[in-house]
């Protein structure tokens, strides 16, 4: 039956609970209405965020397609939020809910004038160019000469682009490349005003860089990390000044998606956020605030969204047919599965490994096919293969 589902009902099927729960996080506490929208704008793109979105459809039409599809699943996930229900009865819209008004424009609080960068992958290469691109000094560190001259490469390869676009001269890609200090001595991170990490996402690694970092950099620095899956409090529990460390989750493309996720702990220090989030908007970002929790907003709300595309194509439905649904119904840059190839399958499988384990949910059990497609090596565009193939 699944087979014949129309593009229409195949956006549908996906959508309605990401927008229940994109309404659940908001009713909870846990994030903002305004940083919810735009973490999902801005982090992966969408043309509206999923509480606006419930708006223009409307709370009721919202709630009644939910409330027919949990008949069907008896999913909580499906069951509609109860905040749509309330809202429904009394014939309003979410953007009628008080917004705490707007925020005051946050502040540098510490001198930022030179950053560090730990990891030579994809996201620290993004990092490192963001910061560079904007006028900062950036010290990125990795492992062998071989990895820190990759970064290097991958950077002047992404300028001769913006060059052969028009959109950046060849002084200006001197100047940016000029900017860039590869080391693979974390020594040199000694007079950084806030460090970056981006290495692997395993907590252990991720503990010994903390305390040697914290070794390592002036009192006054701030150490960050971009961790998408692991506890920030355990990193700032590895260091002598937990009060300086801050999550900055970036998105991938990094030069490109406008988000960065600032997490706080219970310890981080408000001057710390303040700055953290002035820091953002100077290099041309969007900051969103959240709390330490699995998933933060953006993969909360995007990972289970994408298992329920993997759990549809098993059920029957080709591919091809819900990334096509999906971008030309719900008008999203990317479908589902090229997203998946994109971020990893094998990164995709962690993070809503760990969704599931947090919110124990039925629902969010990782569907068995993203877990075959890890098992078979088959991790996306970084091995050529993954629900599409790019050899
Ligand atoms: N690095 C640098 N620049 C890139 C790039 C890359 N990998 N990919 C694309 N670009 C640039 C292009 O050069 C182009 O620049 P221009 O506007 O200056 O010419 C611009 O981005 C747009 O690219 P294209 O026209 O080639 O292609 P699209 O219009 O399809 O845009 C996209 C590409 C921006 C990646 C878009 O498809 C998109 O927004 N996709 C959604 C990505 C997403 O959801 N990311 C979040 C993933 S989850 C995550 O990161 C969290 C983590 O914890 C897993």
């Amino acid at each position: 039956m699944t087979e014949s589902l129309t593009p229409a009902q195949i956006s549908e099927l996906l959508l309605l609970p990401y927008l229940n729960h994109a309404v659940r996080m908001y009713e909870s506490g846990y994030a903002s209405r305004d940083d919810i929208d735009a973490g999902m704008r801005f982090g992966c793109g969408y043309p509206a965020g999923p509480l606006a979105t419930v708006d223009e459809r409307g709370v009721t039409a919202v709630r009644d397609g939910l409330a027919a599809r949990y008949a069907e699943t008896g999913d909580h996930l499906h069951q509609p939020a109860d905040l749509l229900e309330r809202l429904a009865a009394e014939g309003r819209g979410l953007a009628d809910e008080a917004s705490g008004g707007a925020a005051e424009a946050p502040r540098l609080r510490h001198q930022i004038a030179k950053v560090g960068v730990v990891g030579t992958g994809t996201m620290a290469s993004g990092i490192a160019q963001v910061f560079a691109q904007r006028g900062y000094d950036v010290v990125y560190v990795g492992r062998g000469d071989d990895k820190v001259a990759g970064v290097r490469a991958g950077i002047e390869k992404a300028l001769d682009k913006a060059v052969a676009k028009g959109k950046l001269d060849e002084p200006g890609k001197a100047e940016v490349l000029a900017r860039l200090t590869g080391s693979t001595s974390r020594e040199d991170l000694a007079d950084v005003d806030i460090v970056v990490e981006a290495i692997a996402e395993e907590l252990s690694v991720k503990l010994e860089l903390f305390a040697d970092l914290d070794r390592i950099c002036k009192p006054a620095a701030i150490l960050a990390t971009t961790t998408s899956s692991l506890p920030i409090t355990e990193c700032a529990k590895a260091t002598s000044r937990p009060e300086m460390v801050i999550g900055m989750h970036f998105f991938n493309p990094a030069p490109v998606m406008k988000l960065v996720e600032v997490v706080t702990t219970a310890q981080t220090a408000p001057e710390v956020d303040e700055t953290t989030r002035a820091l953002c908007a100077e290099v041309g970002k969007v900051a969103v605030s959240c709390s330490d929790r699995s998933g933060f907003i953006v993969n909360a709300l995007l990972f289970p969204y994408l298992n329920d595309a993997v759990k549809l194509h098993e059920s029957g439905v080709p591919i091809e047919t819900i990334d096509a649904a999906i971008k030309e119904q719900a008008g999203f840059p990317m479908g589902p599965f090229a997203l998946l190839d994109v971020v990893g399958n094998d990164v995709s499988l962690a993070i809503q490994r760990e969704l599931h384990h947090e919110f124990q949910e039925r629902g969010f059990e990782p569907a068995a096919l993203l877990e075959q497609v890890v098992a078979e090596g088959r991790l996306g565009r970084k091995t050529g293969q993954g629900f599409h193939d790019y050899a």
